[in-house]
């Protein structure tokens, strides 16, 4: 125990550094931006996928032309992970998965469209820690997926497929061209969305990019094209909260994992990591961590990876949360 103190109380000392170049343009923004890339870049080949991304869509992500004279439907899709529709998580958590359907009149053909992790969410949410690299790894791209067909059964049973709207052809070609560029800047996948505390007007430090921002961004690109989006439900999405106090810039990996100087801050981030290893499930990977409260509630410690740099995070009750809450269409 006293080690552990010793060990962070430097650690402190070194994110006060850190923090204090930081700040010298100023005030820190927060949400920190979502950082957005020219492109995409290729996935490293360490990352293999279990289950391949988008079998049935196009292998060049292109989405078919609509006529303009073409009237599209419009449909909100949900349904739960399937590793929490059985077994012992049943019932405790909402964790559904989002999606949009399209189906066009003139030919009768309809789309999924959805986004997600291209190695799954254990893979999204923490890191792999390699023999013979020393930043811990990560397997983090999502993207979106566009494919024929919408599995009506798959979506409708325990979850929901209710049509919110109609297109014109010219807006869902307009769509189209967005969700390309989107997908092409929009490269990684962050689970965790991080505030001040669970109330309403608390601050938020981060937030998460999952399928169900996606669905978000693209009900509001409708209805900036002019679409009229209603629903007669509540809308309700998954959200998995970290609660902290203000956030200190740490650095990269090159800037933290290249450093001698750094080489606690480094080993602290390592061991943080190694308790929550990604190759479980990610209900396994959860579970961890409501119970591995010996870090996140004693240590008061968690090190958020986002756009590609670490960060820490000065946990608060009550530390975890993960909820099923309303975002109205817009
Ligand atoms: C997670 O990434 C590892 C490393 O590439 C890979 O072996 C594993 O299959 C991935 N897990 C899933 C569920 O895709
Ligand atoms: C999005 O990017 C992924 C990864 O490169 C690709 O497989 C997919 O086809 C793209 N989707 C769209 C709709 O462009
Ligand atoms: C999508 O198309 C399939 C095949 O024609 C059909 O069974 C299904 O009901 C359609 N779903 C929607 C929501 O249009
Ligand atoms: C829906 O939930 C019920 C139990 O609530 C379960 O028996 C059934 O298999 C589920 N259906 C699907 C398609 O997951
Ligand atoms: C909102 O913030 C103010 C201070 O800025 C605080 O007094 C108030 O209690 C907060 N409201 C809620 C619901 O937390
Ligand atoms: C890492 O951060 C340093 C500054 O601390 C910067 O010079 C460098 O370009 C960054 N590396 C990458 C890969 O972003
Ligand atoms: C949906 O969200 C609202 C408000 O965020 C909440 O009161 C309600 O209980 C949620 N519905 C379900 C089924 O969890």
């Amino acid at each position: 125990m006293f080690h552990t103190e010793v060990v962070l109380g430097l650690n402190l000392l070194l994110f006060l550094h850190v923090g204090a170049q930081f700040r010298i343009n100023g005030q820190q923004k927060w949400p920190v931006p979502y950082r957005r890339f020219d492109r995409r870049p290729d996935v490293d080949s360490y990352c293999q996928a279990l289950y391949p991304f988008c079998p049935t869509g196009d292998p060049d992500g292109r989405i078919p032309y609509m006529r303009d004279s073409d009237t599209i439907s419009v449909y909100r899709l949900q349904t739960p992970v399937w590793e929490f529709k059985y077994g012992s998580l049943l019932g405790k958590f909402h964790i559904m998965h989002d999606a949009v359907g399209f189906s066009s009149a003139e030919t009768g053909a309809n789309y999924t469209m959805e986004w997600y992790e291209l190695f799954q969410l254990g893979n999204c949410t923490f890191p792999h820690l390699r023999q013979e690299v020393y930043a811990p790894f990560w397997c983090n791209q999502g993207a979106a997926c566009f494919f024929e067909g919408i599995d009506d059964l798959h979506w409708s049973q325990n979850g929901t497929l209710e049509k919110i709207g109609v297109l014109t052809g010219q807006q869902f070609n307009d769509m189209a061209r967005w969700v390309q560029e989107d997908n092409e800047t929009g490269i990684y996948y962050e689970t965790w969305t991080v505030r001040s505390d669970p109330s309403p007007n608390a601050t938020v430090w981060f937030e998460s990019y999952d399928c169900s921002q996606f669905v978000h961004r693209t009900y509001r690109k409708l209805t900036e094209l002019g679409a009229k989006l209603s629903s007669r439900s509540q809308t309700n999405y998954t959200k998995i909260y970290l609660y902290s106090g203000e956030p200190t810039y740490l650095g990269n990996d090159s800037a933290i994992f290249g450093q001698p100087a750094l080489k606690n801050l480094a080993l602290d981030i390592r061991k943080f990591y190694h308790t929550f290893r990604p190759h479980q499930t990610f209900a396994d990977a959860m579970i961890s961590l409501l119970e591995a409260f010996e870090t996140v509630v004693l240590e008061r410690s968690f090190y958020l990876y986002y756009n590609f740099e670490y960060w820490h995070l000065p946990m608060k009750p009550p530390y975890v949360r993960i909820t099923y809450e309303e975002v109205p269409l817009p």
